[in-house]
């Protein structure tokens, strides 16, 4: 993994596990102890913390440390992420997330649905309560953006004529708002100038596009164990995802035209098997690598910086990670 490389600047490395103490004391704050098992299992189980590594390098940069309010935005942007993911699991009907059980497949639905507000009411309160009026109404912002994202995705489900644009549009809401909000976050965390604030919520913006592109093509062309899921859940669920409408060839567009939704296993994986004798992993991989750069051209300059250079190596490390990823 890329972010195992973050840790060799000391003031990270420091600031990473305490970010995971905030997390747990957050996810386990219920006076309800079932609420603080399943909140708590979730988070504990991890992740790729790559929201977190960005908003601590991102206010290590601009304020040369890491200062307590930046170590509870991270835990705050995590919870979020964490509670926004117990909805998507719900909706997705799915089972496993993290190596551990979801909400909805362990307690059911309605709980899940309940699990999940509660780390989002969490996250509110805690920025509210330990960062500023600002903090919490920029996550409340993001949740917004979040559940755009996720109800323009539902419009689309099993629509072959979904435009890529389209597609960018659901994912910029739905996963660019939070790397974006963390940006923000770890401006205000440093006190930075507004203009500093653009240029780094314009990479969190750019980077959450590349992370989420680079997921759906994990989605299409990586393995079971990888993955810890299925391969091609995105399609027998319907969600048309940007690097598959960008590559599909006109029949087999219309193969999911006529059975997208009826389509059998041995369908799907002679799909799969296509796309990926097609150019959907050159084109995509070509389009991220333009995107990474982008990503990185977007940072504010901030002179000898250590923590500037891991902002700017990591979209293409994290890349290069992802394209690693591929069966
Ligand atoms: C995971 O992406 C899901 C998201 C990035 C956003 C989910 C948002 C909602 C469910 C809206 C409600 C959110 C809140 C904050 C109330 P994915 O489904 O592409 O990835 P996956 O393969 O990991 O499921
Ligand atoms: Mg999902």
């Amino acid at each position: 993994m890329p972010i195992t490389t973050m840790p060799t600047i000391p003031a990270l490395a420091n600031a990473l596990p305490r970010v995971e103490d905030e997390i747990r004391q957050l996810a386990t704050s219920s006076r309800l102890p079932i609420v603080n098992s399943f909140a708590g299992r979730l988070t504990a189980a991890g992740g790729k913390r790559l929201r977190s590594v960005v908003l601590l390098a991102g206010s290590l940069a601009l304020a040369g440390e890491v200062p307590d309010r930046a170590v509870t935005a991270a835990a705050c942007v995590e919870l979020l992420h964490a509670g926004s993911l117990v909805h998507d699991d719900l909706m997705d009907g799915a089972v496993e997330r993290r190596g551990v059980r979801t909400v909805n497949a362990e307690w059911g639905p309605g709980p899940a649905v309940l699990v999940g507000d509660f780390m989002l009411a969490r996250a509110s309160q805690a920025a509210l309560a330990s960062i500023s009026p600002f903090a919490a109404e920029q996550l409340a912002a993001a949740v917004t953006d979040l559940v755009e994202g996720q109800v323009l995705e539902v419009l689309d489900l099993y629509d072959v004529h979904r435009s890529p644009d389209g597609a960018l549009r659901s994912i910029a809401l739905k996963t660019g708002a939070l790397f974006r909000v963390g940006c923000v976050l770890a401006a205000h965390c440093a006190s930075a100038p507004e203009e500093v604030t653009t240029r780094l919520s314009e990479y969190g913006a750019h980077f959450g596009l590349l992370f989420q592109i680079l997921d759906d093509l994990l989605d299409l062309t990586s393995s079971a164990e990888r993955l810890g899921k299925p391969v091609g859940n995105d399609i027998r669920q319907g969600v048309y995802t940007f690097p598959l409408l960008r590559s599909l060839t006109e029949g087999q567009r219309e193969l999911l035209a006529e059975r997208g939704r009826d389509l059998g296993e041995t369908e799907l994986a002679g799909l799969l098997a296509g796309l990926r004798a097609g150019g959907l992993v050159p084109e995509t991989v070509a389009y991220c690598r333009n995107l990474a750069d982008q990503t990185a051209q977007a940072l504010p300059e901030v002179p000898g910086s250590e923590a500037l250079d891991v902002l700017r190596r990591l979209p293409v490390a994290y890349l290069d990670w992802a394209v690693s990823q591929i069966a």
